[in-house]
C-alpha cells in the first residue's frame, strides 16, 4: 500500500493547542533531539545540514518546545540547536534533561548525585546559552543508589537559585511523582508512553487529572510505529495518511495534557509529524489500534 508523501495539510504546530509548563505555555506539537546525532545517539549527524533544517523548520512550523539533553551526541544535539537558533526566537522552550551521561564504550551511565546534577545544570546554562533553563527534567535511575528525595534536593536549590525555572521528571513512579509534589511543583513528567508500551497508563491518567503536561517519549516506538501493521494500515488509508501519523492521532487524542516530541532527522517526516493534526480519529478508530496484537507485539524501543 502507499501513502501520500507531499504535504496535504500545511498545518502549524499550534493547531495542536497549548498546555503549560508551569508558566510557560507551549504547543501540544513538539520535537525531541534525540534522532538528530549519528547512529545509536552517538557522534555527528550523517547529515549535518539536514539536521539544521530540521531545528529551523520545526520552529518555522510553529513549534515552541524543544526536548533535549547534554547525552545526546554526546553534546551534539545540543550544539546543533546552538548553531541553528541562537539567539533563540520568543516564546521557544528548550527543555532538557538531567541525570545521565555516556560512557566512552557508548552506555548510558546514570548520574543522579546532587553534586554531579548541580555540574550538568551549569554546563547546560553555558553550552545552550541560557540564563535559566527553563525546564529540566530529573532522569532518576534507582539503580544508581542515591535516593531520589537527594536528586530532586539538588534541583530544588538550583530553581531556588534562579538557574532553573521548572522542573519536570523523567522514568518516574507514581509514588516518586506524589511525593515530589510536595516538595516542588512538577511542571512535566516524561516517561515511556505509546500505542505498543502503555504501562504508565496510571500515571497519564494521573497527570491528566491534576493537568501535568505528559510528554512520552520514543511516540512512535523509536520508528516501530511507522510500519504498515495490523489497523494502522487500513486506518491510514482511510484518512489519507501515514501509519506514524495516525499513531500521533491516536496518542494526541489520550489526553489534553499529552505532548507529542517525536524525533526526526528529515524535514519530510516532521512536516508529516505536525500534518498528522489534520488527523481525528473517532472511539471506535482509537479502540480498534488499542486492542491490535500485531501492534502489540512490536518492539516499543530498541537500542
Ligand atoms: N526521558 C527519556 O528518558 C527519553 C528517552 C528517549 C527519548 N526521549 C525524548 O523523546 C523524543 C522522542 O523519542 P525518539 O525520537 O527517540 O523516538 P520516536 O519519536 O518514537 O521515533 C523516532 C523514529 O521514528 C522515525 N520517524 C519519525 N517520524 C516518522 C514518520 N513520520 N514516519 C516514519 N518514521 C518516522 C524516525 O526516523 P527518521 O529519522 O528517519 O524520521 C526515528 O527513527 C526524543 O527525541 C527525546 O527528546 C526521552
Amino acid at each position: 500500500m502507499t501513502f501520500p508523501n507531499e504535504r496535504k495539510h500545511e498545518l502549524n504546530a499550534s493547531q495542536a493547542g497549548t498546555v503549560t509548563l508551569g508558566d510557560l505555555p507551549i504547543a501540544r506539537m513538539a520535537f525531541g533531539t534525540m534522532q538528530l546525532p549519528g547512529p545509536g545517539v552517538w557522534g555527528e549527524p550523517r547529515d549535518p545540514q539536514e539536521a539544521r533544517r530540521v531545528l529551523r523548520r520545526a520552529v518555522e512550523l510553529g513549534i515552541t518546545y524543544l526536548d533535549t539533553a547534554s547525552y545526546y551526541g554526546p553534546l551534539v544535539s545540543d550544539r546543533f540547536i546552538v548553531e541553528a537558533l541562537s539567539p533563540y526566537p520568543d516564546g521557544l522552550i528548550i527543555g532538557t534533561k538531567v541525570g545521565c551521561w555516556r560512557g566512552s564504550d557508548k552506555s548510558w551511565i546514570a548520574e543522579t548525585r546532587p553534586e554531579q546534577l548541580k555540574t550538568s545544570v551549569e554546563d547546560n546554562l553555558d553550552r545552550l546559552r541560557l540564563e535559566q533553563l527553563p525546564l529540566v527534567h530529573l532522569r532518576y535511575a534507582e539503580h544508581a543508589g542515591v535516593p531520589f528525595e537527594d536528586s530532586l534536593g539538588a534541583l530544588i536549590e538550583l530553581r531556588q537559585a534562579g538557574k532553573i525555572r521548572q522542573i519536570g521528571l523523567s522514568g518516574v513512579t507514581l509514588e516518586q511523582l506524589t511525593a515530589a509534589q510536595k516538595l516542588v511543583p512538577i511542571a512535566s513528567v516524561q516517561n515511556l508512553y505509546n500505542l505498543v508500551d502503555r504501562r504508565d497508563e496510571n500515571i497519564l491518567e494521573y497527570c491528566t487529572k491534576f493537568g501535568i503536561p505528559f510528554m512520552p517519549y520514543f511516540p512512535l516506538a523509536m520508528g516501530s510505529l511507522g510500519r504498515e501493521v495490523g489497523p494502522l494500515t487500513t486506518i491510514a488509508h482511510r484518512h489519507h495518511a501515514t501509519p506514524a501519523q495516525v499513531a500521533l492521532a491516536w496518542l494526541r487524542a489520550r489526553s489534553p495534557q499529552m505532548v507529542l516530541i517525536p524525533g526526526t532527522r528529515s524535514v519530510a517526516h516532521l512536516e508529516e509529524n505536525i500534518d498528522s493534526l489534520a488527523i481525528q480519529l473517532d472511539a471506535q478508530e482509537q479502540r480498534a489500534l488499542e486492542e491490535n496484537a500485531e501492534i502489540a507485539s512490536l518492539p516499543s524501543f530498541h537500542h
